[in-house]
């Protein structure tokens, strides 16, 4: 009690009185890791007029989306600051529910993060989000049992059946579930079969042979090298299958990496990481994901705000969430920063696959199209629906969306 006393004293909150804090609240997954309580406590000390809110929500992407969306539609101003993942970027600006930061962050600050994070915050020209982590998807595998890390399609399935033990050691694990992650699983196998969702021209292409070869592949994995669970698969699933030493490969986040390592991994020094393979003839894909911070427009604290965001996206800030949450920097800095590199020896190979990562269609409807290849994958995945007749349908679909 006294030390809560204390507290209180020292914020300039005595007991009995409101608490006169500007409040900015902002919602996330939980804070499994303590990332955010520590960032979020010293922010808070440093700026005693301010206290930050995290809302701990879901672990879905969509769902978070969808909580954010049904908020700004309804014009409840709950939150202050928006953590977003790349893809919400374009409908949330669209929809005239964020900030344009142009103003705030100067062309000299931007320079400092990795491209396509930045990119990814801008829509129509103006910049909307500050990139806090990277992401881009890639294969860990088991380095003690694979001899030669495979390139080709062929060589993944053929190493996996090599050493798979079902049901104790699956071939491969990934995110198979009905949600955002299995787009960019699938959007991996796809442009590595050389196929895309739109081509150059933005006709939709995702029902053209390579999409559909991409597919097939994709659904062939189900019982044969990844467990039939894997359709119920979001990325811990898959991260503690291949943690627990039951997959000999995973395609997953650079996240994973510090939790494999772990002291209490079953896989602790076995782990190697790879870009996604590809078909003869085409090159690795990584989709490229990531979040970073908005500014919404209803707040009555856009100063506080910016305050806050320009906090959590500093260097120093970056390495906490790091080092706690295993989150990847967006800032270039730091991959050349001395105590990350010798945490990480794996980085230079990683932050060649975070340059080269896709990004998904950009777009203000980019979550019903999302929504489109969710269902029709999912069902090829479970066997509802063959591979062409699934892609049909999401292709159809995605075109009557854009109005083609
Ligand atoms: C990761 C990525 C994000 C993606 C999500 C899918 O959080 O950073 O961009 O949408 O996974 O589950």
């Amino acid at each position: 009690m006294k030390r809560l006393i204390g507290i209180l004293l020292l914020l300039g909150v005595s007991c009995g009185e409101p608490d006169t804090r500007t409040v900015l609240r902002f919602l996330d997954r939980p804070d499994r890791a303590g990332g955010w309580d520590e960032v979020i406590a010293k922010f808070e000390a440093a700026n005693p007029n301010i206290r930050v809110e995290l809302v701990e929500g879901p672990s879905s992407t969509n769902t978070r989306e969808e909580m954010y969306s049904t908020a700004f539609a309804a014009g409840d101003t709950t939150y202050d600051i928006v953590y977003m993942d790349v893809i919400w970027v374009s409908k949330f600006a669209a929809k005239g529910w964020l900030l344009p930061l142009d103003d705030r962050f100067p062309a000299a600050e931007r320079e400092k993060f990795l491209p396509g994070d930045l990119q990814g915050g801008i829509y129509e020209g103006k910049l909307y989000r500050v990139p806090l982590r990277s992401d881009a998807g890639m294969l860990y595998y088991r380095k003690d049992l694979v001899e030669n890390a495979p390139e080709t399609f062929e060589d993944l399935v053929e190493a996996a059946k090599k050493h798979q033990k079902p049901p104790d050691l699956w071939g491969f694990v990934f995110q198979g579930q009905q949600y955002e992650g299995l787009v960019c699983a699938f959007l991996e196998i796809l442009w590595g079969h050389g196929g895309d969702i739109l081509n150059d021209k933005g006709e939709v292409v995702l029902d053209r042979p390579e999409a559909i070869q991409a597919l097939t592949w994709m659904t062939g994995l189900v019982e044969t090298i990844s467990p039939e669970a894997v359709t119920t698969y979001q990325e811990e699933e898959a991260r503690r299958d291949f943690q627990e030493g039951r997959a000999v490969f995973m395609r997953n986040w650079p996240y994973c990496w510090k939790l494999v390592q772990e002291a209490d991994s079953a896989v602790r020094d076995k782990v190697g990481i790879i870009p996604m393979v590809h078909s003869p003839g085409q090159k690795s894909a990584a989709t490229l994901g990531g979040w970073g911070f908005g500014i919404t427009k209803t707040t009555k604290h856009p100063d506080a705000a910016w305050k806050f965001v320009s906090f959590v996206t500093a260097a120093e800030q970056q390495k906490t969430f790091h080092f706690k949450n295993g989150d990847i920097p967006s800032r270039r800095a730091l991959f050349e920063d001395p105590d990350m590199l010798k945490a990480n020896p794996h980085w230079p190979q990683l932050y060649k696959v975070l340059l080269a990562a896709k990004p998904r269609p950009v777009h203000p409807k980019y979550p019903q199209i999302a929504d489109a290849i969710q269902s029709s994958v999912s069902k090829a995945l479970i066997g509802q629906q063959k591979p062409d007749e699934a892609l049909k349908e999401a292709a159809g679909k995605i075109r009557r969306i854009l109005g083609r």
